[in-house]
């Protein structure tokens, strides 16, 4: 077989064989592929697409590149979840422990942030002594043990996505919906969980802008879970405005922490009980509304936070931060109030642009190696839809130096879009796709 046919075969819409896609990925991880022949069928693939079995056969093929977790050691159903990115999303740091302190094993791999999206080991580490770097037999343990744990992803986990996604990176083919469903749900199938919850988040501060993208992505992920006995569901939320009011590490683990406390904003509640419902739900807790009920008791009775709290300790943190995040977990920094210049209405906010501000000020990388300053960020004061008086709060900024602050001032004010007449107030959540089929929840 020759790299160039199948190149051709694709350009010209044909679709891939098993033994062809297989080719491709043993002949790329290997080296023997080189990258400019990767990236023109990753071009090819953009253009052309790829179907179901073909998407279905090249996550199977990463996923046979490295190492599989195996958690069978751990007794019950493990759940994991999701999401594809977003803007002050910290839904991870109160859904697993929620879920963990029901008796849910979540053995969690997460990544970091990169451009303008945070990332929760990022955002964990801001937690004095807390390590998320766990090597696979002590993950295990935490897991029975504690019930959750949430670390990095392991060194030869799905070599051939790191490599690919690398690639993909810097030759423009990252928005491609079957390269980036196969690239998730290889790590996701990877990771050794029995059921698997995606958060697609769709809008400005998502991948997917519109919610048919989503929906579109959605059912590419869910099919390829269910093709390997994987029971798949995914929630499409809404990423046209920030999660929650905070964006920053220190910043968010603070909310998620009030979250836990039952002292959240609504919106951010909202999405992590909705999650956490169907993470019970996908382990066999009852219907829907019922795991929806149970995951809001463990926020009024404390036992969320609690488990998040023996999380921390089991990887090395002091556990005592979380209970004055505000002084111990967060620390000082220079601060910018922004104020609204005219009377109006907050019309709609560039999500993605909120989240470059937040990198700006410190709180996130340009580059993969770049430190990161864990208490830089923004807390919001208005949101989308808020009406406004000339002299309001917007917003809070927080960096190092003053530098720091005047471009993070400026990116963020140009993601604000400020009129006199008030938006159609946006869904939180717009679908539910599983294997029956989408349910649109946002009509
Ligand atoms: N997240 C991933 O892991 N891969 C993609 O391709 C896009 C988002």
């Amino acid at each position: 077989m020759r790299m160039y046919d199948v190149i051709e075969h694709k350009r010209n819409g044909g679709e891939l064989s098993d033994e062809e896609i297989r080719f491709f990925v043993d002949g790329y991880s290997s080296g023997e592929i080189p990258d400019y022949q990767a990236s023109a069928l990753c071009m090819a693939i953009y253009y052309q697409g790829m179907t179901e079995r073909e998407t279905a056969s090249l996550t199977m093929d990463m996923v046979r590149s490295g190492d599989v977790v195996d958690l069978s050691g751990i007794d019950g159903v493990k759940v994991d979840k999701h999401s594809t990115g977003g803007v002050g999303d910290k839904t991870s740091l109160a859904v697993a422990p929620i879920v963990a302190s029901l008796g849910v094993r979540m053995a969690k791999m997460s990544g970091r942030g990169l451009g303008h999206t945070g990332g929760t080991l990022d955002k964990l580490e801001s937690i004095p002594g807390l390590s998320c770097d766990i090597d696979g037999a002590r993950f295990e343990e935490i897991v029975r043990t504690v019930g959750v744990a949430i670390v990095g992803q392991t060194g030869n986990l799905v070599p051939a996505d790191k490599k690919l996604y690398a690639l993909r990176d810097v030759t423009a083919t990252v928005d491609s919906l079957p390269l980036i469903a196969s690239s998730i749900m290889s790590k996701k199938i990877a990771a050794g969980s029995d059921k698997i919850l995606l958060d697609v988040k769709c809008g400005s501060g998502a991948f997917m802008k519109t919610v048919d993208d989503a929906i579109a992505l959605a059912k590419s992920m869910v099919s390829i879970g269910e093709h390997v006995g994987r029971t798949t569901v995914a929630l499409i939320t809404d990423m046209g405005r920030p999660l929650g009011n905070c964006i920053g590490n220190a910043l968010e683990v603070s909310e998620a922490v009030a979250t836990l406390r039952g002292e959240g904003p609504r919106d951010l509640t909202d999405v992590c009980v909705e999650l956490a419902g169907n993470l019970l739900f996908l382990a066999g807790r009852g219907e829907l509304d019922a795991c929806r009920l149970l995951a809001r008791g463990q926020i009024a009775n404390g036992e969320g936070l609690a488990k998040l709290k023996e999380m921390v300790a089991a990887q090395g943190g002091d556990a005592s931060v979380l209970d004055d995040c505000a002084s111990r977990l967060v620390e000082p920094r220079l601060s910018r109030e922004l104020r609204a210049t005219r009377d109006g209405h907050l019309f709609s906010m560039d999500t993605e642009r909120c989240g470059m501000a937040s990198v700006a000020l410190g709180a996130g990388r340009a580059r993969k190696e770049d430190a990161i300053d864990h208490s830089a960020g923004i807390v919001l004061a208005k949101k989308t839809g808020d009406s406004l008086v000339e002299g309001d709060l917007l917003a809070t900024l927080f960096a190092a130096d003053e530098g720091l602050l005047d471009e993070g001032e400026r990116v963020f004010r140009d993601a604000l879009d400020i009129r006199d007449e008030p938006p159609a107030a946006p869904p939180l959540f717009h679908a539910r796709v599983s294997c029956e089929g989408v349910e649109r929840t946002d009509a």
